[in-house]
């Protein structure tokens, strides 16, 4: 007996926007008891800069949860402490490695019952974190829609979260579309299939073009500098002066210090829906494929493996994340297209998702070679000069001993080789960029692995770019920033020698 297909009411998905809230988020709380954590909010740019927000937050009182009524509120609430408690931490000279009871105590009980770990996640800055300038307007129009809340103030900030924002709505109906074709596979109905997979791959172009208006309004420097500061984490953070994470002071007497990655888009529910959905699986970075018979088929899904995906699911709200595992286990469109490989609409209606899937992660490894590897050089190369020395802590500015992986790869959860790997990379000093710019490949081009038709195969492992055709965001070869091995290979090595420190080359947003 087939597990029954999930059902996006019991998981609070929306049939319309997706993982993104029915109900809009709110603007403010209603309790006027709630003022002065609104007041803070609505004054949170001008309290970082002036250094005051820590003064304010520990003269706070201990507000209840009391007052929390329906999903939006708490909701609402969770935006304005994750944000107050990022500030908090990352808004000084130097990190605080203490989180007070009057952002602790209510942002540890917000967090349980919205089932997110206490801190900014991708819900937060992006999922709940928007409006609509017009009401009459989608949603899924970056024009229509402004941030509720940001830690600069800068427009940089708020269009880094909206195009997320814009891509989760274009992308919402995907979700029942898909889930409609799962159905239609297991009634056998090929036509049916191959309509949504159609479907779904020019929605998936879409969203590339939404994601490639990254540059538009999100300045990389600014980027790398002002804002991912204030979305790290806890966790691997020694360089950044959190060495043993966050104490969250919870007034038990009790409380440990906790460690939690900083928010990322690799949080969202979306992108791993349609890994997901298409049988696409990512294994822990440098591993090979598993032979067919370990695949897994509908009902009985292979076991999930640890990686840095499979991690990033419990920085997911809790509905979100026990629906992708629901999905998982009913996923039949891979096996149904492989078992009717004579039905040449349904190969390449499923081949061109795969095919617009990789080209999105291929934009994205641009962005993240423009947005963090660039910057990272050039912070590098500044980290040189004496004045470093008088620069306030924080991720910008970490330097580091011995270069920390991706978080799986810290926690040392991968497979014995990948051991192996990091150890030897720790003795290298500059081995800039590999981790995770590997990481972001081999997901790429898993991606691509599932393809029917030969000419699929082909064309996706082709190299996407001949000499000469430099890519907008990656800017020119010369300058190590392309996508091919051996920019990449720039990237770790020139000028490194010894005297880089950054962390930065070898994690992410949400690693630090
Ligand atoms: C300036 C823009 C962006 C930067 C600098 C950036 C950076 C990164 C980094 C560093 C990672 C590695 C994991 C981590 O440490 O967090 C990552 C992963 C990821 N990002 Fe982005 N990202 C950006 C925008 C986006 C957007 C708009 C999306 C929406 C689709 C996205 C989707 C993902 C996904 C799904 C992953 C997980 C890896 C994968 O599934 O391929 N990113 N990103």
């Amino acid at each position: 007996m087939l597990p029954p297909v999930p059902v996006l009411a019991d998981y609070g998905i929306s049939p319309t926007h997706g993982f993104l809230p029915e109900v809009l988020p709110l603007t403010r709380l209603p309790d006027p008891y709630y003022n002065k954590w609104e007041a803070i909010a609505a004054n949170l740019q001008a309290l970082i800069l002036s250094k005051r927000l820590r003064g304010v937050v520990d003269r706070l009182p201990v507000l209840s949860t009391i007052g929390l009524e329906h999903d939006a509120e708490w909701r609402r609430a969770y935006l304005l402490l994750s944000f107050m408690a990022h500030g908090y931490i990352w808004g000084g000279d130097s990190p605080s490695d203490r989180l007070p009871p009057p952002i602790a105590i209510p942002l540890l009980k917000v967090s349980a019952h919205l089932e997110v770990p206490p801190v900014a996640t991708y819900a937060a800055v992006c999922l709940w974190n928007f409006k609509p300038l017009f009401m009459d307007e989608d949603i899924d129009n970056l024009e229509n829609l402004a941030s509720l809340m940001t830690f600069t103030g800068a427009i940089d900030e708020s269009w880094f979260y909206l195009v997320s924002v814009a891509m989760e709505a274009r992308g919402a109906p995907i979700v029942p579309l898909m889930l409609t074709a799962i159905a239609a596979a297991r009634e056998n109905d090929a036509n049916a299939v191959t309509k949504c997979l159609n479907t779904f791959a020019e929605r998936l172009d879409d969203l590339t073009m939404l994601l490639l208006r990254m540059h538009e309004n999100c300045d990389p420097t600014i980027f790398y500098n002002r804002i991912r500061p204030f979305l790290a984490g806890s966790k691997n953070m020694a360089e950044a002066g959190l060495p043993n994470g966050v104490l969250y002071e919870d007034n038990t007497g009790t409380e440990t210090y906790r460690q939690y990655a900083g928010g990322s888009n690799a949080q969202s529910s979306l992108i791993q829906f349609f890994d997901i959905v298409l049988g696409i699986q990512h294994r822990p970075t440098g591993e090979k494929a598993a032979p067919p018979s370990e695949r897994g088929r509908e009902g009985h899904p292979p076991a999930p493996k640890h990686n840095f995906i499979m991690e990033m699911r419990q920085y997911m709200p809790g509905p979100h994340r026990r629906f992708l595992n629901d999905v998982q286990s009913v996923a039949n469109i891979r096996e149904y297209v492989e078992q009717n490989r004579s039905n040449t609409e349904l190969c390449v209606a499923y081949d061109a998702c795969l095919a617009m899937l990789r080209a999105l992660r291929d934009k994205h490894i641009a962005i993240v070679t423009r947005y963090i590897v660039l910057p990272s050089k050039e912070v590098r190369a500044r980290s040189r000069s004496p004045e470093v020395a008088r620069r306030k802590v924080n991720l910008a500015t970490a330097s580091r001993q011995q270069p920390q992986g991706i978080a799986y790869d810290a926690r040392g959860a991968a497979n014995a080789a990948q051991k192996a790997a990091d150890e030897k990379k720790s003795n290298l000093k500059g081995t800039g960029g590999t981790a995770l710019i590997s990481f972001l490949k081999q997901a790429r081009d898993e991606t691509g692995e599932p393809a029917i038709e030969e000419w699929t195969k082909r064309f996706m492992s082709r190299q996407p770019r001949a000499p000469g055709q430099n890519d907008f965001f990656a800017g020119k070869p010369e300058e190590g920033a392309g996508l091919q091995v051996q920019n990449t290979k720039e990237v770790e090595v020139a000028g490194l020698a010894g005297t880089w420190t950054m962390d930065d080359d070898v994690g992410g947003i949400c690693n630090y």
